[in-house]
This record gives C-alpha cells, structure tokens and sequence, in this order.
C-alpha cells in the first residue's frame, strides 16, 4: 500500500505483516499483524509519529522516501517497544538532523535496548504542546497499557490521536478506516485480551479520559483507524468493567478421557442450570482464543490429567498464561484425575497466582469417575450454580 493521506496532511506510512504468525514468541496471529506508522506534513515542521519493527526497517525508509520525506524535524515515539522503535536508528541515519520527542521513561528504555545517543532526544512533559505551524501536537501521559512509557498524542487541529497499542488490533488491511464488523471487534477483542487485560484499570481509566476528549479518529500502533471513536471505546468500555457474564470457562487438558468426562458432565449440568459454558481443549485449540473467554467470564475451572505426580504440563502453562492476564473472573476451581497420586491442585494454584477470585472446592479423583465422583462436580455444580444466582447472573 501506498502512503495514504488519513486527512490534512497526515499519512499513513505503517506496513502489513500478514506472514508473522507468533508475538513476543508466544501471542498467536491468525491474520499476521501491523505496523502502523504516521507521518504529519504540518506547514513549518514534518514529523513521524512512531517508526517500525526492525525486520521491516529498510521497505520503511524506502516508503517514507515514496511519501516524499526529504527533511524530518522530530520523531514522535508513544512507546519503546520494538515493533515501534527498532527501526529509529536507521532512521537517524537517513535523517540526522530529527529529534525524537518522548517522554523520560521511553528515552531511558531507547537508550537500552537501541543505543540511541542522549543528545538525540526531547523530552515532552505530560499535556505539554509543541506548534509545528499549522498543527499542534499534545501529548498525553497514559501509563501502563501496556508499558510504563506509553503516552497518547493528539493533533488538536485535526482532532485526531494517535494511542500506539492501546486499542489497536491485529489485523493487517488495506483502506485505512476500520470497518465496523464483528471480525474486526473479534480481533481487537483479541488484542485486548493478550496485551491489555493485565491492566484492566488503566484501560477504563483512559476509556474515560479519550470519551472525554474531542476526537475524530483515533489512530493506533496495530490495526485500522477507528473514524468511529465510540466503536472501539464502547467495547473497551465493556470489556473493562467489574461486571462479568452467566459464563463457566474450563480449560483442560485429558490424556485418557477421565479428566474430559469430568468436563463434559459439568457443563451439561450447567448448562441446564442457565449458565453458558466453555470447555476449552489447551493442547488442540488455540490459547487467544481462551484468552478471549476469559475477558468476561465469571467463573474459570481448570480440569488436569495427573502426569509424573503433577499437573499436565500443558495445564500448568495455560494456569499461569490465564495468570498472567488477570482476568476479572470471579470464581476459580479445579477438577482433575491421577492414576497412583501426586500433586495437582497446589500447583495448579500456585501457576494461576495472579487471578484474585474466590476458590471453590476442587473435585479431584482417582481414575475413570464413579457415581461419587459426580456426586462431588454436582456439589461443586451447584456451589457454581449458587454463586451465579447470587451475583444476579442467573434465576
Ligand atoms: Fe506494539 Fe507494545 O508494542
């Protein structure tokens, strides 16, 4: 794709990646990604908002080369991480007389990680503003989605702000605006639920603070632009609340059908008590797609074959994935079936220390379940069952 203009002089220079297909070494990418860059031709000073994942870093000169850029004023960096910031050094090089505007905390991490000189930098200070002639950059301070660094910049003439990973999405495209499609909710759902969910406050926090804001559009580090701005704050603004859903998710893993009978019992029984439940297969299907259940869910089991006296190694890697994402589940428990013995639960606990939800009883046996096995789920089915009622999910 060519260099776009989004409005007024501002284009898009960002880049599609359909090919990647794994974040970080670990977030699966269905559709690939982008890297999504933004150049400002304002009439005294010409800036780029964010750069690109070092990899790409040579199609990007030669791009911002086809957009016309000969003399470059500042680079505007909302945050440190690579897949936006690898490619400044080449930059640097191909315009040395740019300074790159950030905040303290992003300079510190630019200086690490790419060895950018100290001399390269400007620091902006929380709601400073910088005049480019005809436009003026505002930048926000936005902690915390997901880095210490990240930082919000708006263009107050053109009412348009660039948030970098915040609310941004995995979705490679080629017409600049997002279509308001329920694929495009699902990637973004998706992108929230890997990146930001860890960070749930700060998320409602800046929902609030850009609801508040006079916007047209905003523009993010991954994904199209949202011409819309409620399209994406109103689900955010979902996703973010304490409330949860009527939902059971149960990711599991069963090497000999014990564990998997246990599964299906329990959401058969739930399911005739009103509650939608999703059992989730850890080893076959795909952990983004978990990570998306997990967004609203109210209560989460995790069912566990015994494997050398502990809990399935697969089992212990999604507790503490679903750790590490801290969900906004309420309730948590555990079901399971050893051969001679071992551990299970404890361990189970242990990966999954990052979730704050109350635990209810776990039901771990020995063996293929027998009629006071499921004797046992019924009990826990019911404490599920109550827990929901008492929440107001469910009658
Ligand atoms: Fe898209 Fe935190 O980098």
């Amino acid at each position: 794709m060519a260099p776009k203009e989004i409005i007024n002089n501002i284009f898009y220079t960002g880049l599609n990646h359909r090919e990647r297909r794994l974040f970080d070494e670990l977030i699966p990418l269905p559709m690939g990604t982008t890297y999504n860059s933004y150049l400002i031709k304002a009439s005294e000073k010409t800036v780029l908002v964010d750069t690109m994942y070092p990899p790409k870093s040579d199609e990007f000169i030669e791009r911002l080369e086809k957009a016309g850029l000969e003399k470059l004023d500042y680079i505007v960096c909302n945050h440190g991480e690579q897949d936006h910031t690898g490619a400044i050094p080449k930059v640097l090089k191909r315009y040395p007389e740019a300074k790159i505007l950030t905040n303290e905390k992003c300079k510190n991490l630019l200086i690490d990680m790419l060895h950018i000189a100290e001399d390269k930098f400007q620091i902006v200070a929380d709601g400073e503003e910088i005049s480019l002639g005809d436009k003026t950059l505002k930048f926000i301070y936005a902690p915390w989605v997901h880095w210490p660094d990240t930082m919000f910049t708006y263009v107050k003439e053109d009412k348009i702000i660039f948030t970098c990973d915040f609310l941004g999405s995995h979705s490679p495209f080629e017409n600049l605006f997002a279509p308001e499609t329920p694929e495009l909710l699902k990637a973004a759902k998706r992108y929230y639920a890997e990146i930001m969910m860890p960070f749930r406050n700060f998320c409602k926090k800046y929902v609030q603070l850009l609801k508040g804001m006079d916007i047209d559009m905003i523009a993010t580090s991954h994904g199209p632009i949202y011409k819309n701005p409620s399209f994406i704050l109103d689900a955010y603004e979902t996703w973010t609340a304490d409330e949860v859903k009527n939902e059971v998710v149960i990711p599991y893993v069963s090497m000999y059908e014990s564990t998997k009978e246990m599964v299906d019992y329990m959401a058969e029984k739930l399911s005739d008590k009103g509650i939608e439940v999703k059992p989730f297969d850890v080893v076959e299907e795909d952990l983004g797609e978990l990570a998306m259940e997990l967004v609203e869910a109210c209560t989460v089991v995790f069912g566990s074959s015994m494997v050398l006296a502990g809990p399935h190694p697969a089992a212990v890697t999604t507790a503490y994935l679903a750790g590490a994402l801290r969900p906004k589940v309420k309730f948590v428990s555990f079901i399971g079936s050893y051969g001679w013995g071992g551990v299970l639960v404890e361990k189970l606990e242990q990966a999954l220390s990052g979730i704050r939800a109350e635990k209810l009883e776990p039901v771990i046996i020995k063996g293929k379940p027998k009629e006071v096995d499921f004797a046992k789920l019924d009990v826990l089915i019911e404490s599920i069952y109550e827990k929901h009622k008492g929440l107001g999910l469910v009658k």
